[in-house]
């Protein structure tokens, strides 16, 4: 997934086009602190989830890339935007943005299998878990769809902060001064980030119940501040 970072990278630094195959380590345990979480949709009583603090610092634990790790506070700050705007809990879906690319760097041939072996290891809830395998459909053999708002809400918003980030390169102000028919405009063209499945984002957008055009008018809001 995330193909633009790569592709952008691919066209502006060659030598960065593939990204360091690391060695396949045992990831180390989560870090220690962990917030009780409740709420949210198919909860089950053993389930913990990191505290942003502790999420962010296992992000940069197992991401390098620099363009992977915004990927993952753009679409974290996409998915809390949703939280807000459904009255859901805003962590969880804060988190799962943030998480859900963790194994993409060390295993990009098997994403997301390692990190749904380490969320289960790790007691996070099983909402995040199926959020994560969801956004893999069509994408390595996975086929499971999405079945929760969160996970339709990961689906409909991963790639599309792709189309974002493309755009920006091209038009650099900030993701709250764009227009979305702009970035309509760019969907709409299969020749921009030509590698970013469109269909997959229509897909989630069915899935949650919003249009494409409200869609990229959320996300335009929800990525404002970030700078
Ligand atoms: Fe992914
Ligand atoms: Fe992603």
């Amino acid at each position: 997934m995330c193909s633009v970072g790569k592709w952008v990278f691919c066209r502006e630094n060659p030598s960065e086009s593939r990204l360091p195959r690391r060695a396949r380590a045992k990831p180390r345990p989560p870090p220690r602190l962990f917030a009780r979480h409740s709420g949210g949709l198919h909860q089950a009583a053993r389930m913990t989830l990191p505290a942003r603090d502790a999420a962010i610092g296992l992000l940069h634990q197992h991401v390098q890339d620099e363009y992977q790790r915004l990927h993952a506070v753009m679409v974290a700050t996409a998915m809390e935007g949703y939280a807000a705007q459904y009255g859901e809990d805003p962590a969880l879906w804060y988190v799962t943005g943030l998480l859900h690319d963790l194994d993409f760097e060390q295993h990009p041939d098997t994403h997301p299998a390692p990190s749904l072996g380490w969320f289960k290891e790790w007691g996070y809830p099983d909402s995040m878990i199926h959020a994560v395998e969801a956004h893999a459909y069509g994408y390595h053999g996975y086929t499971t769809l999405p079945q929760t708002k969160l996970a339709a809400a990961l689906v409909a918003t991963d790639e599309l902060c792709g189309i974002f980030y493309a755009y920006r390169k091209m038009n650099p102000v900030r993701y709250g001064e764009m227009k979305p028919s702009s970035i309509r405009k760019k969907f709409k063209d299969p020749t921009f980030a030509a590698k970013i499945d469109r269909s997959t984002i229509q897909l989630g957008c069915d899935k949650l119940g919003v249009t494409l055009e409200d869609h990229i008018a959320n996300l335009v809001r929800f990525l404002a501040p970030l700078p």
